[in-house]
């Protein structure tokens, strides 16, 4: 782990903090930054290895969650009229609880909440089916987040974070995904670090991740102690990367390098 660091504020010195707006120009999936096997993985369906949580989603979807209780499908009949479009407009503002929610943490509070069943960990699989089996049905629709009186404060917060300087590399997500994208970073082309194709499965680690776990990966990665998952700086952060990253289309389940 240390050479690669090395290698790192190597090629980051003289990385400018200053940064002001979005990303110049229309916002640009990682998508685009990956090789045409890569894209190509993502693009079928049957070689997707994140295919597997969808197809794990639609068993958790009829299954019952208490003895004899009810299935999410009990309610939500029809998941590809009833969700689609959802995932594209998480985090928001709850009109129930009036409280800002992740896709995540709507999900778990249906189960918890709604069906009085354990709530399930973050990234576990049961989570990650679910969130990704809520997000292809919003495959291809465009990134939709509210900016509202509301959400404004989470939308600040989270830029706030994304610009912070942090860690033993002393360095923000800004300067990787801001003043570098494009740019080459060891085996990877770095991406202006959107959201948009979450949950993935991401060669690297071998496995399935949410956004929360990108974010863990690139604070641990700029040694830096992550936020807690379902804290309010991740969804500080997912809000502000949603609006940041307003208009790209969906690609859950999506494939990273
Ligand atoms: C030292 C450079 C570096 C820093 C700093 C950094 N990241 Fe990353 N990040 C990466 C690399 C490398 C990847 C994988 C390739 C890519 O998509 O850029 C990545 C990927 C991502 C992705 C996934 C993009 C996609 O299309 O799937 C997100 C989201 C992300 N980072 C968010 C963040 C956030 C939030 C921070 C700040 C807490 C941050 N990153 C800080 C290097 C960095
Ligand atoms: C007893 C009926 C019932 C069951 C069972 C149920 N839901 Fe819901 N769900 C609702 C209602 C009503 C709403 C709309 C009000 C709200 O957002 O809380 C909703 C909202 C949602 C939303 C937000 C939709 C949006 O437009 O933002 C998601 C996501 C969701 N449910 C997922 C699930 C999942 C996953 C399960 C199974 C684990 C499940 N629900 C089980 C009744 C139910």
């Amino acid at each position: 782990m240390m050479k690669p660091l090395l290698i790192l504020v190597g090629f980051l010195s003289g990385a400018v903090a200053a940064w002001a707006g979005p990303p110049d120009g229309p916002p640009v999936s990682g998508y685009q930054m990956m090789t045409p096997e890569t894209q190509q993985l993502q693009d079928d369906d049957f070689l997707n290895p994140a295919m597997f949580l969808v197809d794990r989603g639609i068993t958790l979807w009829g299954r019952e969650w208490t003895q004899g209780g009810a299935t999410c499908q009990s309610c939500h009949s029809d998941i590809a009229s009833d969700m689609a479009g959802v995932a594209a407009r998480y985090p928001r503002i709850d009109p129930v609880s009036g409280q800002m929610v992740s896709l995540e943490g709507k999900i778990i509070s249906e189960i918890a909440g709604r069906l009085g069943a354990p709530a399930p960990d973050y990234e576990s699989e049961d989570l990650l089916a679910l969130t990704a089996l809520i997000g292809f049905q919003s495959r291809g629709m465009p990134m939709n987040v509210a900016v509202t009186p509301d959400s404004g404060p989470w939308i600040a917060k989270g830029k706030e974070i994304f610009e912070t300087r942090r860690g033993q590399l002393n360095l923000s997500c800004a300067n990787c995904h801001q003043d570098h994208w494009g740019e080459k970073l060891r085996g990877d082309t770095l991406s202006q670090g959107h959201i948009n194709a979450f949950p993935v499965y991401r060669l690297t680690w071998s496995d399935f991740g949410s956004r929360q776990r990108m974010f863990t990966w690139c604070m641990e990665s700029i040694r830096s102690e992550p936020y807690a998952y379902g804290s309010e700086e991740f969804l500080a952060m997912e809000t502000y990367l949603a609006v940041r990253g307003a208009g790209l289309p969906i690609e859950t389940p999506g494939v990273r390098r």
